[in-house]
């Protein structure tokens, strides 16, 4: 009798353990989207059947990424976010947000967990060999944020210094590169590192342009040196064998750039200065 009970008590465990490891993978991704916890409960088995649900247009993203997608309490808004809804519906698809590290978003799209990864991403010639790119949607350029008054006055006197990057970003790859590995600190977050350089831990930040302009806002004492570091281009990561989708999210991006409402929408979050 003890030793069936054991038996039950060893099975038990084991359900249980699989259970438990099951949700740890998902702790990262937070579905954002109306129907709350039923949606990322759906979004997990999902993820496990790595093939994008019927009807749903999955998009993986940062939403640490001002103003291109961010949260506004629970719900992820932005550039991003704006464009992606419009998108899902010109497909006739209903648009479900999985947030998660930036550097996770390209192996979610060449698994096929998400349909596509739209982080304000920039299309670079490594990203393009994993995955492919939409056309692009907005233009932007890598920035460098000093503490006021830094004796850092351009790119030129960021040798030696300590900076601070969004891991996996175009930021991270440059600066790693051209200052070397040793003098990069990296954050899960942009916000991040700019707490950090607040705090006198780095001497800079590299980052996109308009979350930089955002983070400075949001902090006293920072200022974006007037050389830039990197111009890019933004566009919306799709799987290689989904050559279909790619096309329809083309057409549909080419229909919101013709009529206007692509750039009513960046004027909205990015206000000329
Ligand atoms: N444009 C940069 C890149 O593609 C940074 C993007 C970061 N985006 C985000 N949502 N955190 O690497």
């Amino acid at each position: 009798m003890k030793a069936v009970k054991r038996v039950i008590a060893l099975v038990l465990a084991v359900v249980l353990c699989i259970a438990f490891a099951a949700c740890g993978t998902t702790t990262n991704n937070t579905s954002s989207s109306a129907t709350g916890s039923q949606e990322s409960k759906k979004a997990t088995s999902d993820a496990a059947e790595a093939k994008p649900t019927n009807g749903k247009l999955v998009m993986a993203t940062n939403a640490s990424f001002p103003p291109y997608e961010y949260y506004e309490n629970e719900t992820i808004v932005g550039i991003d976010a704006e464009v992606a809804a419009l998108i899902a519906d010109k497909l006739g698809m209903e648009l479900e947000i999985k947030d998660m590290e930036f550097g996770s978003i390209i192996g979610a799209v060449q698994t096929g967990s998400v349909d596509m990864g739209m982080a304000g991403m920039t299309v670079t010639e490594d990203r393009l060999v994993t995955v492919d790119f939409s056309d692009t949607y907005a233009t932007a350029v890598q920035v460098v944020i000093v503490k006021e008054g830094s004796e850092i006055q351009s790119v030129d006197d960021l040798t030696g210094k300590k900076i601070g990057v969004q891991e996996n970003t175009t930021g991270d790859i440059y600066a790693s590169e051209d200052f070397g590995e040793e003098n990069i600190k990296r954050y899960s977050k942009g916000n991040d590192a700019v707490a950090a350089l607040a705090a006198g831990i780095i001497d800079a930040v590299i980052i996109d342009n308009e979350p930089a302009k955002s983070y400075v806002a949001a902090n006293d004492g920072l200022a974006i040196l007037e050389t830039s570091y990197a111009d890019e281009e933004y566009a919306i990561a799709i799987s290689k064998e989904n050559t279909e989708l790619k096309e329809k999210i083309n057409k549909a991006l080419g229909e919101l750039k013709a009529d206007g409402t692509l750039d009513s929408i960046i004027k909205k979050y990015i206000p000329e200065e």
